[in-house]
């Protein structure tokens, strides 16, 4: 028997993720799995109930299970406190491991965005997530002759550039063979470690293209020329940065989902935030946390059928003119109905 630690979080965060376990209790029941889901609290919530954004007895069980779907933290309402909801997914991650963020942005059945050049996109992008300016210490504000100064520091050490970047060269050789680093090695020195790293590796994949790219001239590139890149590995902040950009390429940011892994355990969340804003209104886009419920099937059950099943399903309604407000906001489907539209392709193409 396998366990899914369940954590809603905030904002929409409950309802999208009520749409991804009814796709996991169908996926359960088609298939026979022996899977539990145990819930628990993160980020707002969790400082609501417990006074602090996640608990020692969570991150236990995270570690314990292997396997966390996540909905999303923050939100006005704690915008103010000293300890903010982010904290709470910070130290999951921190905790579990999970080093690596796989982002996978590729074109949609749909695409109602502002860009032009939209079709055929198919990045991985691997954002290094347990380490870099999110983590590094010093992290503080302080006063130096009576004026506040905030200091944040951007650290690497080689075995944690190292092993993200081992994990893009092996999924760079089961697709294109094209892994393109982004760094801002013209000025940061842990950017020159993080090239340096990446060279030597390469040496390990001779079959694998490698190629540099500055994070200022990537940022404007991806846009341009987005069917160019296959995996792209880049550093934690510029991970954070890029793909929301890339999200843009694609339609929606609601669309995304990931897998965050380590040697053994996945944290598998949409990219999109908690979007107070939608709360409550039942038009959130559930397609990041569905996505993000096939990617665990593949990463954690290592049953890529399911998760072919579940993209299946996902782009079927699509192509039926099926959409959630993000994506057709004169004519939608609420988060509800879209997500029954999409159980009932599954059961149809299973
Ligand atoms: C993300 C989010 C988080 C991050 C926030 C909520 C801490 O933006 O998952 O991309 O910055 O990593
Ligand atoms: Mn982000």
């Amino acid at each position: 028997m396998r366990k899914i630690l369940v954590l809603e979080g905030d904002g929409i965060g409950p309802e999208i993720i009520s749409c991804a376990v009814k796709i996991i209790e169908l996926i359960k029941n088609k298939f026979h799995l022996n899977i539990e889901l145990e819930f628990d609290y993160i980020g707002g919530a969790c400082i609501d109930k417990y006074g602090v954004p996640i608990r020692k007895e969570t991150i236990q069980k995270a570690k314990k299970y292997g396997i966390v779907l996540l909905g999303a933290v923050g939100g006005y309402k704690w915008d103010k406190l000293p300890i903010r909801p982010e904290q709470g997914l910070l130290t999951l991650r921190k905790e579990m491991g999970v080093f690596a963020n796989l982002r996978p942005i590729h074109s949609f059945p749909v695409y109602t965005g502002p860009l032009k050049n939209t079709s055929q996109i198919d990045i991985l992008f691997l954002r290094e997530l347990t380490s870099g300016i999110y983590f590094g210490k010093p992290k503080k504000t302080k006063i130096v002759n009576n004026q506040k100064i905030a200091i944040d520091t951007m650290k690497y050490s080689e075995k944690e550039i190292e092993r993200v970047v081992d994990m893009a060269f092996k999924f760079s050789q089961k697709r294109r063979k094209f892994l393109v680093s982004v760094d801002k090695a013209n000025v940061l020195e842990s950017s020159k470690l993080w090239r340096e790293v990446v060279n030597r590796k390469s040496k390990e994949y001779p079959d694998v293209k490698v190629e540099h790219h500055l994070v200022d001239s990537f940022a404007m590139n991806l846009i341009l020329k987005p069917q160019y890149f296959d995996v792209v590995v880049t550093e934690n902040l510029f991970g954070d940065v890029l793909t929301d950009e890339a999200a843009v390429l694609v339609g929606s940011l609601g669309l995304l989902p990931s897998a965050s892994l380590s040697f053994n355990r996945g944290l598998y969340e949409p990219i999109h935030g908690s979007a107070p804003d939608l709360a409550g209104k039942n038009i959130a886009n559930p397609i990041g946390t569905i996505l993000s419920v096939a990617l665990m099937f593949k990463y954690s059950f290592n049953k890529e059928n399911i998760h072919d099943l579940i993209y299946n399903g996902v782009f079927k309604t699509m192509e039926e003119g099926i959409l959630t407000f993000d994506l057709s906001p004169n004519k939608y489907y609420s988060t509800t109905e879209f997500t029954e539209k999409i159980i009932d392709n599954i059961i149809k193409l299973s």
